[in-house]
């Protein structure tokens, strides 16, 4: 299993948002969780992230119990996060939004999970015409889908250009 979640309790504040939830992730699994407004979704997300701490329960990651991490120590654990308020850097552009993801290694071409520049690019392909626009001036949606790019840079799982792509400017 990828992602076990066994009992997870946490609170807002006052309110008990989650009450001993379970879920289940297997590599290569697609998982929605879906529910009316105030239901806890963003609560469970951010407590598998350690953006919250859970008052009981375990979150196991790839069979290694991350419960309480801190957020950056989930990452460096393996698991990317696209908060739904986006925060991209508005300042730097496209390509500078997506390095920041990346993690260090180096590609040798063998690894199919691996996400590269050009695979990113693929995916969003309105990226690649818009390098060099700042982060500020994309659409909320094209935000969002620059988010996903970033995030993808940062799995640590695959590995990654230590040098930029060819013609690579930072901002
Ligand atoms: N920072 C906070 N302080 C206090 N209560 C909070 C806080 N964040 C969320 N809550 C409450 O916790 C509960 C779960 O909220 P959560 O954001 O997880 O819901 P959600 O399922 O993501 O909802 P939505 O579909 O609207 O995004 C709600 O009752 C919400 O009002
Ligand atoms: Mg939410």
């Amino acid at each position: 299993m990828l992602l076990e979640v066994a009992k997870l309790n946490t609170y807002n504040g006052q309110s008990h948002a989650l009450q001993d939830m379970s879920l289940h992730v297997g590599k290569g699994e697609v998982v929605a969780l879906l529910g009316r407004n105030g239901m806890g979704k963003s609560t469970t997300l951010k407590s598998i992230m350690g953006l919250r701490k859970p008052s009981s329960g375990k979150v196991l990651f790839s069979g290694r119990d991350i419960t309480g991490f801190d957020p950056f120590k989930v990452a460096r654990a393996g698991i990317g996060y696209v908060p739904e308020e986006r925060r991209i850097f508005p300042t730097l552009n496209v390509l500078d939004n997506l390095m920041m993801g990346v993690k260090g290694g180096r590609i040798d071409g063998s690894d199919p999970d691996a996400w590269t520049i050009e695979r990113i690019f693929r995916q969003f392909p309105f990226m690649k015409d818009r390098t060099h626009q700042k982060g500020a001036h994309l659409s909320g949606g094209e935000q969002q889908m620059l988010t996903i790019g970033r995030t993808l840079m940062a799995i640590p799982s695959c590995s990654w250009w230590t040098s930029p792509p060819k013609g690579y400017r930072p901002s």
